[in-house]
């Protein structure tokens, strides 16, 4: 896959195909955009007339003008009404495109992009780099575990994209953007890989070498603390749920110090329970092949990493990725047992399925050692999540308005969607354990927020967000930009907030 910018204006050269896309109103009017040379603006209105097309998002129609002068292919595609219009339908849009794509037998193709001179928020280095990003996103394939011969005809079906634009030139400035869309994307992709792969490949082992080879090699510094150094450190809560197993946990650090070592850094921390049997309070075996996406926290970490550093974002950033299989061994863990956590608190455990917050638990600790500016955590760490908000919205909690905020505004900038729970002082309550300091489960109501409240144990006063993303990483359905299965969430939304990043 390969994605250019073209000099301004359409390219000299007989395209194999000209990808426009149209507002409902200029539909209407039968108007094709008036940067078009005449010919094609008079091809478009002739398709227009048909009033096959009425430029309503999600729709497409390819024609084949015959003229010299003309694209062997146009292909026009809805934006809808221009008041619904939004960076999101934007990138919708080229979701679209890309894949119409698939069945049209091109190499390269040039793609005007969507809205511009008509949209009033149009912004032409924003429109390249969320190009360049979402077409990397759409053409996102997992087909390791193919033979061959499939991979190859699916390969085939990847084009080379060249933007066209018309607007204020300034060519370097649109290759920088270019290159920043696609980085980011590339990111994405790769957390989108973690998480595909089947457990027995993505061992808590292979996650840790994959995350410390992963991103700027000179500036993103990665640390692996095996089970003997997480002795030394008490990391109860992991060392625990790691027992059922055979393979043995990781400690995941990475580091990310472009500034001065005195700025707080944002401490990011990640799930990553690479298999998720329930252990001893097993899960039942419908659905249980999923559990293989119960490390989608630690694989946005990574990939975030990988973004913020290989794009060179000028803040310090630290990921932190407990990484365990979830197994019921016959040293495993067992319902009744306490454990004794990093931070001294000890834990009964009352059901093995809850193992997240466990090794989250020790993971916030750890974390205190860096005096962080903010710690924003991200799991897979319950179904109640998925039951209360589906797979449009992350389970937002917080202990921190402001660091809310923060984190709202990127949600929104991302199309990452965030939805928050309260978090009061009452929930607590519910995992106040009879025998240690506080158990594991809270009952059957408010799953989402007992579990968020038990986090918030391990935490102390630092600003902290927690994002319950049980729903949002992984995808039953394709969406435009979003092939089905893993979805890479929280690596656009985490780049989003430490670009932005004002201290609270
Ligand atoms: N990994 C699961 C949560 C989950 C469920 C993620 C479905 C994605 C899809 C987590 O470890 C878990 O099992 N949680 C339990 C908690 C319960 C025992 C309090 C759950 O949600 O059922
Ligand atoms: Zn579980
Ligand atoms: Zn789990």
């Amino acid at each position: 896959m390969k994605i250019t910018v073209s000099e301004k204006g359409l390219p000299e050269r007989r395209s194999a195909l000209l990808c426009v896309s149209l507002f409902e109103e200029d539909v209407n009017k039968r108007s094709a955009p008036a940067k078009l040379p005449a010919g094609i603006r008079k091809w478009i209105e002739l398709v227009l007339s048909r009033k096959d097309f009425k430029g309503a998002p999600g729709e497409s129609n390819l024609s084949y003008p015959e003229a010299k002068d003309q694209p062997q292919r146009i292909l026009l595609t809805g934006l809808g009404k221009k008041k619904d219009f939004s960076w999101e339908q934007f990138r919708r849009a080229i979701g679209l495109i890309t894949n119409s794509l698939s069945k049209i037998n091109v190499n390269t193709f040039d793609c005007m992009l969507p809205g511009e001179g008509e949209w009033k928020h149009f912004d032409l280095p924003t429109a390249v780099r969320e190009a360049s990003l979402t077409y990397t996103l759409s053409c996102y394939q997992f087909l390791e575990y193919r033979s061959q011969k499939i991979k190859k005809e699916e390969h085939r079906k990847i084009k080379q994209m060249n933007v066209v634009y018309f607007s204020n030139p300034g060519k370097s400035k649109l290759r920088r953007e270019l290159e920043k869309g696609r980085i980011l994307g590339e990111s994405v992709n790769f957390s989108r890989n973690l998480v595909n792969h089947p457990s027995s490949y993505m061992t808590p082992a292979r996650l840790a070498d994959l995350a410390s080879k992963t991103g700027n090699k000179k500036l993103l510094k990665a640390k692996i603390l095996n089970r003997k150094e997480m002795e030394k450190l008490k990391m109860g809560g992991l060392l625990g749920v790691s027992k059922g197993s055979d393979q043995p946990p990781k400690f995941i650090v990475l580091e990310y110090f472009p500034n001065n070592k005195k700025e707080k850094p944002l401490v990011f921390v990640g799930k990553g329970v690479t298999f998720d049997t329930g252990g001893i309070s097993l899960k039942p075996p419908q659905g249980m092949d999923q559990m293989k996406y119960d490390m989608a926290g630690g694989a946005a970490v990574i990939g975030a990493l990988a973004a913020i550093s290989r794009l060179g974002i000028k803040r310090n950033v630290v990921g932190l990725i407990p990484a365990t299989e979830n197994m019921p061994g016959g040293h495993a863990y067992k319902p009744g047992d306490i454990l004794k956590m990093m931070n001294g608190k000890t834990v009964e455990v009352l059901n093995t399925d809850a193992e997240g917050r466990l090794i989250l638990a020790d993971a916030l600790a750890y974390a205190q050692k860096y005096e962080p500016a903010a710690i924003i955590d991200l799991a897979t760490l319950t179904g109640a999540c998925l039951v209360a908000l589906g797979h449009e919205a992350i389970g937002l909690m917080s202990n921190s308005k402001s660091l809310t905020r923060s984190v709202s505004e990127s949600a929104v900038n991302t199309h990452e969607r965030v939805w928050e729970l309260p978090l009061w002082e009452e929930y607590g309550e519910l995992i106040k354990s009879s025998i240690a300091d506080i158990q594991n489960i809270g009952g059957r109501n408010a799953g989402t927020i007992t579990a968020a409240a038990f986090l918030k144990e391990f935490v102390s006063d630092t600003p902290w967000v927690h994002l319950d993303i049980a729903g949002t990483a992984w995808a039953d359905k394709p969406k435009p930009y979003q092939p089905k299965g893993a979805t890479g969430v929280g690596v656009r939304l985490l780049t989003d907030l430490v670009s932005n990043w004002k201290n609270l």
